[in-house]
């Protein structure tokens, strides 16, 4: 198969209006990721070497997200929507190049499983013409019927067009195609546009090629491959299967999920086995977890490198660049970003650190602000190994606290502190033996005076 060239062509020219959005459909996002990157991903997966993209509306800010996902796609402007076979063609220079297999894919169907594609590529390889991607449901309607004779696709016939005989059949086209490459212009530059809606159907070129006695067959796939989102319900509803698949292979591959409905992922979140994770976390975009890592139940993590052995949450924020060494720990209601937790480091109360260094076994008490901002720009600091910050404390940057530093609590520290020094950044402690009791007698009848007049 790897020495077999292919090209898919992603359709995405579609307006999407029924998402009601200013954003182009294709580029809402499933865990994270714009939902066309799906399809380009599977693709990738699937050996296609080369990608082209078919946009339509909204194509400038389309071509600025694919260098993202897709830096190597080639995108080509369909500039008036005239159907799905006149959308390939939008491609006609990549397709001459001359491939062995075109994959027609929808920038709309995100869930589509490589392995669905790479049998579609098998059976192109043993010389069958087109291949169509089927599933069955209790509920056809809207989609192109397959019609099969003598155990034979003969045709594709959308609904529209659909006699009421044809119209009870459950057998649909998922939208996904494989084309031999040899003859997929000579077949789509035979369609024609006589039908209910007057376009270019993809699906005619199923007629045309059977009618030529060239070997075209359907295969059947679950349902979730040819899920289209049109609206964000069946987006919510595409995110839903993407959780519960991507859940079940992180079960499967050793990490512990206690409530797995109320775990999500990131497209591309990294874990090791045996971490546990407890209820209702979150995880952004950028998440990598090493083995025997504790994520606690509430905890929101995005762009962070967590080691082996790391103990996070409950109620955990941890942003982009939060760097967790082994057997660091980062408890409730603490804020980390763009900073590294040494080994065995502590922070583990009600905490923000920001843009700083926390060296080994250091340990940050309650309620700790790394004040990294001061309006204009970031500053870092950078706490040694061993040190103590007492609670309650306010560290301005630019500062360093040196090995086995110890501030007390409370203290706002603006000057850095050498190694093994103790600093106090707060005003010293009065206590005035008996003021408390002749401070509430004054007050108290200070308080009568005022009822009486
Ligand atoms: C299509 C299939 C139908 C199948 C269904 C599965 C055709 C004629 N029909 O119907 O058999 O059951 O998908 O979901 O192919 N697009 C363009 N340019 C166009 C027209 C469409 O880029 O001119 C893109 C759309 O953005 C979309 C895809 O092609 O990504 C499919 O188009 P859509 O209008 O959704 O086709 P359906 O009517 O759903
Ligand atoms: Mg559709």
């Amino acid at each position: 198969m790897s020495q077999r060239s292919c090209l898919s062509v992603i359709l995405a020219a579609g307006e999407g209006t029924r998402m009601k959005s200013a954003l182009p459909k294709v580029l809402h996002k499933i865990a994270g990721l714009p939902m066309v990157a799906h399809v380009v991903k599977a693709a990738e997966a699937a050996g296609a070497g080369d990608q082209a993209l078919v946009i339509g509306h909204g194509a400038e800010e389309m071509r600025k997200a694919a260098q993202k996902f897709a830096p190597k796609a080639e995108s080509f402007v369909q500039e008036k929507r005239l159907g799905t076979a006149h959308a390939v063609l939008a491609a006609r220079d990549a397709i001459s190049k001359g491939y062995d297999d075109i994959l027609v894919m929808f920038g709309d169907t995100p869930l589509i499983d490589p392995e669905v594609l790479i049998a579609a590529r098998q059976k192109l390889a043993k010389g069958t013409a087109v291949v169509v991607v089927g599933f069955r449901t209790s509920n056809p309607s809207g989609y192109g019927r397959l019609i099969e004779k003598g155990g034979k696709l003969i045709a594709i016939r959308e609904e529209k067009d659909c006699t009421d005989e044809e119209k009870k059949i459950t057998f649909c086209n998922g939208g996904l195609m494989a084309i031999a490459g040899k003859q997929a212009l000579k077949l789509l530059d035979a369609v024609g546009h006589k039908n209910a809606k007057g376009e270019y159907y993809l699906t005619d070129i199923v007629e045309i090629a059977a009618a030529q006695g060239l070997d075209v067959v359907a295969t059947e796939a679950s349902f979730e491959n040819a899920l289209g989102i049109n609206n964000r319900a069946e987006l919510a509803e595409a995110e839903g299967i993407w959780q519960t698949r991507r859940r079940r292979e992180a079960m499967l591959s050793g990490v512990t999920l206690i409530a797995p409905e109320t775990v999500f992922f990131s497209h591309d979140t990294e874990i090791g086995a045996d971490t546990i994770v407890e209820p209702n976390v979150w995880f952004g975009p950028g998440v990598k977890i090493a083995a025997g890592a504790k994520i606690h139940a509430f905890s929101h993590i995005e762009g962070a490198t967590i080691a082996s052995d790391c103990d996070v949450g409950p109620f955990a924020r941890l942003r982009p660049g939060a760097d967790l060494k082994q057997k660091a720990k980062v408890g409730n209601f603490c804020e980390v970003k763009q900073a590294t937790i040494e080994e065995g480091a502590k922070v583990n109360h009600l905490t923000y650190i920001g843009d700083a260094r926390i060296g080994a076994g250091a340990n940050i008490g309650a309620g700790t602000i790394t004040c990294n901002y001061d309006g204009y720009s970031k500053f870092f600091t950078d706490i040694g190994e061993g040190a103590f910050v007492g609670s309650n404390s306010s560290l301005v940057a630019p500062i360093t606290i040196g090995k086995g530093g110890y501030i007390a609590s409370g203290s706002v520290i603006t000057e850095s502190v050498p190694d093994d020094a103790l600093a106090f950044g707060r005003a010293r402690q009065r206590t005035l033996a008996g003021k408390g009791k002749e401070l509430r007698e004054r007050f108290a009848s200070a308080a009568a005076a005022r009822k009486k007049s």
